[in-house]
């Protein structure tokens, strides 16, 4: 497997992106914690969910991808990626979570993903219930792309998925292969 589509996720909106941009780019797909064997890889472009800013998967992407591959790292939240304070929150937690030396050749996507609090395990249920509560006691001037689209969005059933959102994916993909 030279160049690979890796995903994380748990409820299935980073799947249906990453089996898109499987059927765009031709590239196989393959859930990263079913821990494929990455020997030989040169590309990997993992797609993650985000759950409390931790990227879903990207711990066993980075553990089997060999030390010179190039990595895209696409992120799936709930909250807006138009907003650019969103986006620096979540490149600051990913900096936490990769070594600055594959950071340094990793490029970096955001999409919006959705939610259905009907399908939720008992965890997720209570981290986003508590997260809320403290979230609605928040001054307006205090709350964030992530609290505002937590607080509008509990208790439904929402899907942000866009696939025309992949094309800036595509097109590096498509670069990094020419
Ligand atoms: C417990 C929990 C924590 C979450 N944390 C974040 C977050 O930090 N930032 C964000 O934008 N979305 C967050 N979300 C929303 C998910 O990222 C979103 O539902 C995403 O589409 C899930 O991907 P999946 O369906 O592939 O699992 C969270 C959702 C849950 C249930």
């Amino acid at each position: 497997m030279e160049s690979v589509i890796l995903y994380g996720s748990q409820y299935g909106t980073t799947r249906r992106y990453a089996e898109a941009l499987g059927r765009m780019s031709g590239l196989p797909v393959h859930n990263a914690q079913h821990k494929p064997d990455l020997a030989g890889c040169r590309l990997a472009v993992h797609l993650g969910g985000l759950y409390a800013g931790g990227v879903k998967g990207l711990k066993q992407t980075l553990q089997a991808l060999p030390q010179d591959a190039r990595l895209m790292i696409v992120t799936v939240g709930l909250a807006d990626p138009a907003d650019p304070a969103n986006v620096a929150n979540i490149r600051r937690s990913i900096s936490l979570q990769v070594p600055p030396a594959v950071l340094a050749r990793s490029q970096i996507f955001h999409l919006r993903g959705g939610i259905d609090y009907s399908k939720l395990n008992l965890m997720h249920k209570t981290m986003m219930s508590l997260l809320c509560s403290h979230a609605k006691k928040l001054p307006p001037e205090k709350q964030n792309a992530e609290t505002r689209a937590m607080l509008e969005t509990y208790g439904k059933q929402v899907d942000f998925v866009d696939e025309s959102t992949l094309d800036p994916v595509l097109a590096a993909i498509r670069e990094a292969l020419s």
